[in-house]
């Protein structure tokens, strides 16, 4: 698939089919996320691809996070429902992948480091969608991310970056409509 083709066709996907994804299939995803340009070339992501019980722990953190943000269940529109149920499930997806980075004091380093992650991240992405692979960029479940490496055995010296479901689609959701598309307030060309 031509690179803009899927960049276009890349959606947060929140409903998958319950059919694991190959390891070599999880891997040849990763590799592209290591791919990625990084900061002074340090290339310190790492990914954690959680399944099975670990999972089932990753979904529970998720279900505490919406359930912090949403008002009480009784009192849900429709759509928050919804809303919670994909957390509560992350979509039915077979694996997670985690990002994690070494948690850095220096605001310039972090920022560094940052960027430099979310460079793999979107390569991961990108390369999923190219393999038929849903995914959805995730930092909401960041709001409990003691809990994160505690059930995932992350030390304190890495930071968690991103979590996304990964697996096969089970919606095709239409593409969210880019504000600006035509870049006449995105875009300012200089000296040209
Ligand atoms: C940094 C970042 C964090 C995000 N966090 C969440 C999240 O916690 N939960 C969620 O459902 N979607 C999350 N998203 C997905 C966005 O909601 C989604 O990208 C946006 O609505 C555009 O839709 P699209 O990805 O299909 O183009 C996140 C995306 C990014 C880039």
């Amino acid at each position: 698939m031509d690179i803009y083709d899927v960049i276009k066709q890349r959606r947060s996907i929140r409903k998958y089919k319950a059919d694991m994804v190959p390891r070599e299939l999880v891997l040849k995803v990763l590799a592209a996320a290591n791919w990625a340009p990084s900061g002074m070339n340090e290339q310190s992501w790492e990914f954690l691809v959680v399944g099975g019980s670990k999972l089932d722990e990753l979904r529970d953190v998720c279900r505490e996070v919406i359930n912090l943000r949403l008002p009480p269940e009784a009192e849900r529109t429709e759509q928050q429902k919804a809303f919670a149920h994909w957390y509560s499930t992350l979509g039915g997806a077979p694996l997670a992948v985690v990002q994690c980075c070494p948690r850095e004091s220096d605001p310039a380093r972090r920022k560094m480091v940052l960027e430099s992650m979310a460079a793999a991240f979107q390569n991961l992405l990108l390369a999923a969608t190219a393999e038929g692979l849903g995914t959805c960029w995730m930092t909401g479940p960041l709001a409990k991310q003691d809990k994160l490496h505690a059930i995932l055995d992350i030390p304190e010296s890495k930071e968690i970056v991103a979590v996304t479901p990964l697996g096969y689609p089970a919606e095709t959701p239409a593409p969210v409509p880019r504000k600006d598309p035509e870049l006449k307030e995105k875009v300012r060309f200089i000296g040209l």
